[in-house]
């Protein structure tokens, strides 16, 4: 009988990777994956640590998660409760303190020693001893060792090809959960591509915290993202390429190049600005001003004239003013994006920032968000309807709420839905937008294999 392994995920896409290679890793040892912790034989929360209240969720989970851990040992056998990811690796101690009920505690770079930690629980357990806890930063790598057998991901999947920050943003809490900046081998970023496409994945999204400080090297050539993107449009099968996060100061030619002539590569870009106020990018330690931000898009919508803009905003940084505030409004009102993030500022423990004295009033973030929102979300809307009436490629990947309706992502990451039979889910559609809503446009398939099915199926 197998296993089964219930794993919540919190935060970011790479946790959402690591959380399918925290799978790949517990197979071969017999965990099979299920989509309720009842019944389940293990549990893992990978946490976030980015704002307060993402690392707080953690605890009340594990309350929730108490009941079924007991049941569980009233049948006579054990569920290991573990906490990985970001709250992990920056409070581990204070977890098992507070949580006496969490077996295992281990940080983003460890999991690959899954085996060796579920054995050492199940054992230490036994006699009654406290968690086990791995929150190193190893020599080794976790990507040398992982299983290179995986599970498909589906038609969209995410693939880390760098990790780890050495920027420190004075806000942010990256560089201490996730460790030194570090890019994996081109090599085994293709031979992973590869795989993934053999499974039935269409697009890739490249992942890392700083994606566009990706240094490899192909053929005796030091490379950067844009030729690793070229490198992977190469891959038969593989028709969609997105990539995230990235930093304006990591900016490279052969990134732009890419977006000006890979039709592989989405017309979509995740560029973080965080704020518009030069006094505040210098306090957040960003490294860029504002106008250097303005010249970047301008220079990639030179390259790539439908390119959908997203960004992240933070207000409410300690010593933001209005006047501040309202340098980012004039920066977002230039850059008309597609999409975006928005945060309060969250002081976080052992950040530069969070010991400052300015922190801003509560009810001041609060109002500068819900103006900031406001702004983005009809610019949001305004780039919906922009696409109504064009036709675009879409994929399909998931069936919707609705019976017969498919949910897909356009080029620009739009959510799309539209009526198809479920069998198509995992194809590439021709669609033509008939509506849009803020958060999702609505469209008809007009061409492709299925043309037909979809005739029969109305
Ligand atoms: N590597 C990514 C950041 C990941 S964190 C990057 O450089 O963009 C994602 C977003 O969370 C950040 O862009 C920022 O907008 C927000 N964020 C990070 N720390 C925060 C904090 N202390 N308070 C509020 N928002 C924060
Ligand atoms: Fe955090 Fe800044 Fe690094 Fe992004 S670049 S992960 S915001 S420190
Ligand atoms: Fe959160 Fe860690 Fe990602 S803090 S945003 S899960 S890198």
């Amino acid at each position: 009988m197998p296993k089964k392994l219930f794993i919540k995920t919190y935060g970011c896409q790479m946790n959402v990777y690591d959380s399918a290679r925290m799978t790949d890793t517990l197979a071969p040892i017999g965990y099979e994956p299920t989509d309720s912790p009842d019944g389940a034989d293990m549990v893992i929360l990978n946490t976030c640590h980015i704002r307060e209240k993402a690392a707080e969720k953690v605890y009340s989970d594990i309350g929730r998660l108490k009941p079924f851990k007991e049941k569980k040992t009233a049948e006579g056998e054990q569920m290991i409760l573990a906490v990985a990811g970001c709250v992990a690796q920056a409070e581990g101690a204070e977890i098992m303190r507070r949580a006496p009920a969490v077996d295992m505690v281990f940080g983003p770079q460890t999991y690959h020693r899954l085996p060796e930690l579920v054995a050492k629980a199940t054992r230490e357990k036994a006699i009654g001893k406290s968690a086990v806890l791995d929150t190193d930063f190893p020599l080794e790598s976790k990507f040398d060792l992982l299983p290179e057998e995986s599970r498909s991901q589906g038609p969209a999947a995410f693939l880390t090809i760098q990790e780890g920050c050495d920027k420190f943003c004075t806000f942010c809490v990256v560089p201490y959960t996730r460790g030194a900046e570090f890019s994996r081998s081109v090599e085994e970023i293709e031979n992973e591509a590869r795989r993934m496409v053999a499974l039935g994945t269409k697009e890739i999204t490249l992942l890392g915290q700083n994606v566009n400080a990706f240094h490899g090297e192909k053929s005796g050539r030091e490379i950067g993202l844009g030729d690793l993107i070229r490198y992977l449009s190469e891959i038969d099968g593989l028709e969609r390429i997105r990539f995230t996060t990235s930093h304006p100061s990591d900016m490279a030619d052969d990134l732009y190049e890419a977006f000006a002539n890979e039709p592989k590569l989405m017309p979509y870009f995740h560029l973080p600005v965080q704020a518009g106020s030069d006094k505040i990018l210098a306090a957040m330690n960003r490294t860029h001003t504002a106008d250097e931000y303005r010249r970047i898009v301008d220079r990639l919508r030179a390259a790539c004239e439908d390119l959908a803009m997203s960004g992240d905003f933070i207000v409410g940084f300690p010593g933001e003013t209005d006047q501040d505030f309202a340098e980012t409004l004039r920066l977002v009102t230039d850059i008309n994006y597609a999409a975006a993030y928005s945060f309060k500022y969250s002081p976080r423990p052992g950040t530069p920032a969070a010991s400052s004295e300015l922190q801003v009033d509560e009810a001041v973030k609060s109002e500068r968000l819900a103006m900031l929102q406001t702004l983005l979300n009809e610019q949001q809307l305004a780039f919906n309807l922009s696409k109504v009436g064009t036709r675009m490629s879409v994929l399909l990947e998931r069936e919707g709420k609705r019976p017969g309706q498919l949910v897909g992502r356009s080029p620009f990451m739009q959510s799309v839905h539209l009526e198809a039979p479920s069998r198509l889910v995992g194809s590439i559609a021709e669609v033509e937008v008939i509506d849009a809503k803020a958060n999702s446009i609505e469209a008809k398939v007009i061409t492709g294999e299925w043309e037909t099915s979809v005739v029969d199926a109305a």
